[in-house]
């Protein structure tokens, strides 16, 4: 029998230069704001993406496996609706879930490529090779870009099925989610699809707990972009002097994570001349993780030029699939 090989390309749209100035740029402007904040794609280094993998696996940590569950009863259903041959995936991470999406696209006959897109250049390598692995025949085009600045880079070529699953959404300003949704939507042509997968508002104490587990490592995954930061920018910060902090804002419906100064220090950011002191207590602010509700998914995607075709759930009602066309 003949062997159908699969071909693997990474493009890169983050050289070194490039990441190294973006990463100045928001360290600068983060730690010398009032309050300071840091920005979270910088959580996303090799070390980040391995405790993401370990978040995703904890008893707290619900979202992955409800939206796995939404995605092994409707993958079939999103394949016949969509009839995409290439599936774009942003925020793509280790693709773990993406093996439904595929396995039932390829099932439909309309499988033929596969876009990871990621600032994690080693994760998003390792999942293009294992993936290519597994569908013989499939063109996996990998590209290393971030999906706030590159949209307009990535290729267009096939019916295109677009996924932003894990609710990474939520982790943009409403601002930045607005600016988002109408850049992506102005990507796509007549056909495509966008599959987007949102955390949902529920009960405070579970939303709490699954952005701060007892076992401590969503505290250890906050804290790597002050790791990021020593490697990266020549910084001395004691990653251990500070305090995971996960509040739930109820009037802006998301988690908030935070970084809590334990005491008093001064730390000193070497590759930006910087030095900026801490006062015992003092908070700073690393990520948002917005929750949201079924209509206002539906106008926010509306407000971008979205049609929705399809919004499910899981049966708890925790997470929701939404997929829209544009
Ligand atoms: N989709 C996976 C991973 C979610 S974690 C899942 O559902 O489990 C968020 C992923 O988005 C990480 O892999 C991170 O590296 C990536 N990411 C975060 N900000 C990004 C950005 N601005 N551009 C591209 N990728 C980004
Ligand atoms: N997209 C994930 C979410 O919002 C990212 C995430 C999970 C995360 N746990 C985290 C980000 C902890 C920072 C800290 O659920």
């Amino acid at each position: 029998m003949p062997v159908t090989q699969s071909t693997v390309r990474v493009i890169s749209h983050l050289d070194r230069d490039y990441l190294r100035q973006a990463l100045e740029h928001d360290v600068t402007a983060g730690l010398t704001s009032s309050p300071k904040w840091l920005p979270p794609k910088w959580f996303y280094d090799a070390a980040g993406s391995d405790l993401f993998s370990r978040i995703t696996r904890l008893p707290e940590y619900y979202p992955t496996r409800r939206e796995l569950t939404i995605l092994r009863a409707r993958a079939a259903d999103l394949a016949a609706v969509s009839r995409a041959d290439t599936l774009v995936e942003l925020g793509s991470g280790t693709s773990e879930k993406t093996g439904l999406l595929l396995d039932a696209l390829s099932a439909a006959g309309t499988l033929r490529g596969y876009t990871p897109v990621d600032v994690d250049a080693v994760t998003l390598e390792a999942a293009a090779h294992r993936l290519a692995g597994r569908y013989p025949g499939l063109t996996v085009q990998a590209v290393c870009a971030d999906f706030e600045r590159h949209l307009a880079l990535l290729p267009r070529n096939g019916r295109r099925m677009v996924a932003f699953l894990g609710g990474t959404i939520g982790n943009l300003e409403p601002a930045a989610r607005a600016v988002f949704l109408k850049e992506l939507r102005a990507t796509l042509r007549s056909g495509d699809t966008f599959l987007l997968g949102a955390d949902l508002v529920k009960e405070r104490g579970r939303l709490v707990a699954a952005y701060d587990d007892s076992a401590g490592v969503t505290a250890e995954f906050n804290r790597n972009v002050l790791r990021v930061i020593n490697r990266e920018l020549d910084a001395d910060f004691e990653p251990e002097s500070f305090e995971h902090v996960a509040v739930y804002d109820e009037r802006h419906d998301w988690i908030e994570m935070r970084l809590r100064a334990s005491r008093a220090m001064r730390v000193r950011v070497g590759g930006l001349g910087l030095s900026v002191s801490f006062e015992e207590g003092e908070e700073m602010r690393t990520e948002i993780s917005a929750k949201f509700r079924e209509d206002g998914l539906r106008g926010e995607l509306a407000a971008a030029g979205f049609g929705v075709r399809r919004h499910y759930t899981d049966p708890e009602g925790d997470f929701a699939l939404v997929l829209a066309e544009a």
